[in-house]
């Protein structure tokens, strides 16, 4: 064993690619000696890892570095030291600016250094100054991370298979916070998977800003797409489900289309945003796909899937957006009907080529459109959660409830299930009947345990 260097507390904001980053830090520093806690007041390590997606996700990064600077004042005069990392995609965008604006910082790293994270910390108690890494190196960093540990895991796992954007829509930063296009290689993937799966998760969802851009090599060295990944996947015994997000509307290939009616592991969950329901608008954004493109996308996926739960992005108000071009938006949406959707106001960027567009609409424009497509948004989720009652589904139970004896797990269609139930059902997959359905999340029965155990234990 490692002797103890004290304990760290990592925060994540943004998606969940940061979610599996934090992870995954957690997990080289555990390898480094260092224990989690739950608060930063306790921590002698406290990492933020940050989101620069929209303005207001930045900006929390700075409130959040006021109130560090507060604890490590106060543990100061407790004679007890801390270093204070920022990562993740505002690390990435802002770098040096961060360390003028935030002198308490002593480290910034960007999210393709992580596996150096150990040397950098190192390095922050002997050297002057904050420190910096934010370069792309040549070097995989899954392949310098430690493996993942085997110790107890929640039932439900995310696994990164892709990162950075080539795409470069006009009004998103990410291809520049997370760089270029890169596919892990299939056997890497597969080898976390297995590992995942010895220590109980037994949905993983493969996670790319672009996941079904995917073309990693198989061992062989022959590119693989996302749907061949999937079936690889699919054949570890185990595994029962899986999901991938998110998906670029240009990247939907048949063969994926397809997977959707042929794999039964594979969820019948789909998040594919449309972003915006103007061609115009749409070709501003650099989205490479119009309307009725998207359109007849989703009615191929639906003729491989009927049921398929349809989840979306949608930003209001992007430069030059009129009433008009908005009233598309709204077309799109009642014409699709969604199971879920998240939807922004639109935020200009530092960089992006958006951001520097004429005619940028004005916040109460912005506002009042958010609010008439989030009434809609909220009415089709409500319909499509009501429309599950009286159903019978098998939920992957994932933790306690807030109320005792309350069990919380999610559909096949991801949304969130509340049953009544023994704690030991946590981590199996449980027959249950919709009782009841509320705009967020489910009530259910559980209807069969004892079968439901037996397709666990196969
Ligand atoms: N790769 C995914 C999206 C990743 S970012 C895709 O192409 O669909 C997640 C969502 O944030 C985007 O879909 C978009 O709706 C929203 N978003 C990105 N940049 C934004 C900006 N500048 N202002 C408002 N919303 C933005
Ligand atoms: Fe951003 Fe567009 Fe890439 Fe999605 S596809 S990450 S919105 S640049
Ligand atoms: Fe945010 Fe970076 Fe994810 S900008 S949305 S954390 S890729």
């Amino acid at each position: 064993m490692t002797k103890s260097k004290g304990k760290h507390f990592i925060k994540t904001f943004g998606c969940q690619m940061n979610v599996y980053d934090s992870e995954r830090m957690g997990e080289a520093l555990a390898e480094a000696g260092y224990v989690s806690t739950d608060t930063p007041e306790t921590a002698d390590l406290v990492i933020l890892n940050t989101c620069h997606i929209r303005e207001k996700a930045a900006e929390k990064v700075y409130s959040e570095l006021g109130r560090l600077k507060q604890i490590k004042i106060a543990r100061e005069e407790l004679g007890q030291g801390t270093t204070i990392a920022v990562a993740g995609c505002v690390a990435q965008a802002e770098g040096r600016e961060i360390l003028s604006r935030a002198p308490v910082v002593d480290l910034v790293v960007g999210p393709q250094s992580y596996h150096r994270l150990g040397d950098l910390i190192t390095r922050t108690g002997s050297e002057r100054g904050g420190i910096i890494d934010i370069d792309f190196p040549e070097d995989d960093k899954f392949k310098h991370l430690p493996v993942r540990t085997a110790g107890a895991r929640a039932p439900s796992a995310f696994l990164t298979v892709q990162e950075g954007c080539d795409k470069f829509c006009t009004f998103c930063v990410v291809p520049y916070t997370r760089g270029v296009e890169y596919s892990r290689p299939v056997d890497e993937i597969v080898e976390e998977a297995l590992r995942l799966v010895k220590a109980g998760v037994s949905e993983i969802t493969l996670l790319g800003q672009n996941v079904n851009a995917y073309h990693g090599d198989d061992a062989s060295g022959a590119p693989r797409s996302l749907a061949e990944l999937l079936r690889a996947l699919a054949e570890i015994p185990e595994l029962q489900r899986l999901r991938y997000t998110t998906s670029h509307p240009r990247d939907m290939s048949d063969d994926l289309i397809a997977l959707h009616g042929d794999e039964e592991k594979l969820m019948p969950y789909l998040h594919l945003p449309f972003q915006a329901g103007s061609d115009r608008i749409l070709a501003a954004m650099n989205r490479k796909h119009t309307r009725a493109e998207y359109q007849q996308l989703v009615q191929r996926i639906r003729g491989a899937r009927p049921d398929i739960a349809l989840s979306t992005d949608i930003i209001v108000g992007f430069p030059g957006e009129t009433d008009e071009e908005f009233a598309r938006t709204m077309e799109v949406v009642k014409e699709v009907e969604f199971a879920q959707a998240y939807s922004f106001k639109y935020s200009p960027r530092p960089g992006t080529p958006a951001s520097a567009m004429d005619d940028q609409v004005p916040e109460e424009v912005k506002s009042s459109r958010l609010q008439q497509l989030q009434a809609v948004l909220k009415t089709q989720q409500e319909a499509f959660n009501q429309s599950c009652v009286g159903r019978k589904f098998s939920v992957l139970m994932e933790r306690p409830g807030r109320r005792a004896g309350q069990l919380v797990g999610r559909s096949p269609y991801l949304q969130a299930v509340h049953a009544d139930g023994d704690q030991s059902l946590i981590g199996r997959m449980i027959e249950v009947e919709i009782i009841s359905a509320g705009p967020n999340s489910l009530e259910a029965d559980i209807v069969e345990t004892a079968n439901s155990a037996v397709i666990a234990a196969e």
